[in-house]
């Protein structure tokens, strides 16, 4: 008996120097995990991933772009006018972009093809998030001429919505058919994503030369610089002006939390184009306003350590309140961008989006292989109010995730 209770403990004593040992190598496994091996474990997957969602909607005639995932878990299928209609193929031509592979070039131009009649759309100010991230990526990458045309048609089409009056594009029409925006009482509503279309008039204004392009971007980026934000670089989502006068109507919120709140992916869109816009200008002013939204995003007491966002700055129950990947992923973009030309902040800005990649490449928000519909991360937040992308997958969070690894990748 004695014998048996002695051979026990000591079977009981060797597992837990195992179990030590095996938990020791797994910390140590998980700690050294390189940015290079973590960047080619992202991508791998990401590949597997986008090819059983391609599986997943091939046969849609015609060719939809895939958005996100139901309420019921279906996959969200959209067309071309959709304003994320352009992430899906954006993310196809960063796969390729990854490894060259000619199987994910020409799913790329397969999707992008799908979309070539946003360059008509005259009614969304979205045409920059639908064309430049699927033709005008392709045309980076592969420099054909015919999505350059894309591009420079796509952008004509843009400046309609200019409202020189005021100085900006209007974001959204008012007209009875646009659902909710129509019972807001707004005349020229902007909001702050808008942004983002501004760079598909800086490749128009490369590629053609006409000041038009160049002359109504700079003219939006500065009259959001001074309507949309606060003394503390926060943003209001939607500045609703008069046509008529040019003055501001109203300050509002239509996907953050209230009015005087500040929305996370606001907050992202805000950073990345003002970052983008001084790239495009090198315009110290824009600059500026990019440094002064990082300092905002990068010192906010409620993110937590992991620097993924809650949905809106001010959320009423932080810490019980989703997360936003799609912003994180946003915000970790536009700084492998903005350290650049910030060096006094590099090393703070670099470990910034550093901690954010690396969190969302974690089993807390990268998918499990085959589930989430496909989509590489989880946890992201559309429009809280409308209750229909509330913590789910979101292509856009996907593109510029695999962006920013993209970007770190070529950085040292
Ligand atoms: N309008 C773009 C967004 O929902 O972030």
């Amino acid at each position: 008996m004695k014998k048996l209770k002695l051979l026990i403990a000591i079977l009981i004593i060797a597992n837990t120097i195992a179990c030590k040992k095996e938990k020791k190598e797994i910390a140590t496994d998980s700690k050294i995990e390189t940015k290079q091996e973590l960047i080619n474990r992202v991508f791998t997957f990401s590949e597997l991933q986008y090819d059983s969602l391609i599986h997943r909607i091939e046969g849609n005639m015609p060719l939809l772009q895939p958005r996100g995932v139901t309420e019921d878990g279906d996959l969200r299928l959209k067309p071309f006018q959709d304003w994320t209609s352009g992430f899906f193929p954006g993310t196809l031509w960063y796969l390729y972009k990854n490894n060259n592979s000619e199987n994910w070039k020409n799913k790329a131009i397969k999707f992008t093809l799908a979309l070539d009649s946003v360059k008509y759309i005259t009614n969304s100010h979205d045409l920059g998030f639908m064309l430049n991230n699927s033709f005008g990526n392709g045309y980076q990458l592969t420099k054909n001429d015919a999505y350059k045309e894309v591009l420079i048609h796509g952008a004509r089409s843009l400046i309609t919505r200019y409202r020189p009056v005021i100085g900006t594009i209007q974001s959204w029409d008012t007209t009875p058919d646009m659902g909710w925006i129509s019972k807001r009482g707004w005349d020229t509503p902007v909001i702050v994503d808008n942004m983002m279309n501004l760079d598909l008039l800086f490749r128009a204004f490369e590629y053609t030369k006409d000041s038009i392009f160049y002359n109504v971007a700079t003219a939006h980026a500065k009259t959001t610089l001074q309507h949309h934000f606060r003394a503390d670089y926060s943003s209001f989502h939607v500045v609703d002006y008069d046509s008529k006068t040019g003055k501001v109507r109203s300050r509002e919120t239509a996907q953050g939390h209230v009015d005087s709140s500040s929305w996370a992916r606001g907050q992202a869109w805000g950073l990345y184009g003002f970052t983008q816009t001084y790239t495009n200008t090198k315009d110290s002013l824009y600059l500026s306003q990019a440094k002064g939204i990082a300092n905002y995003i990068m010192t906010n007491k409620k993110v937590p350590k992991d620097h993924i966002p809650y949905w809106d700055y001010d959320a009423p129950n932080i810490p019980n309140e989703p997360r936003d990947a799609s912003a994180a992923a946003i915000t970790a973009s536009a700084l492998l961008t903005l350290q650049e030309f910030v060096p006094e902040k590099r090393t703070e800005m670099m470990a910034y989006a550093e901690s954010i990649l690396r969190k969302l490449s974690t089993d807390e928000y990268l998918a499990a292989f085959g589930k989430n519909q496909g989509f590489i991360l989880k946890h992201s937040v559309g429009n809280i109010h409308t209750g229909e992308e509330n913590d789910k997958p979101l292509n856009y969070a996907d593109y510029y995730f695999l962006e920013a690894l993209s970007k770190w990748k070529e950085l040292e």
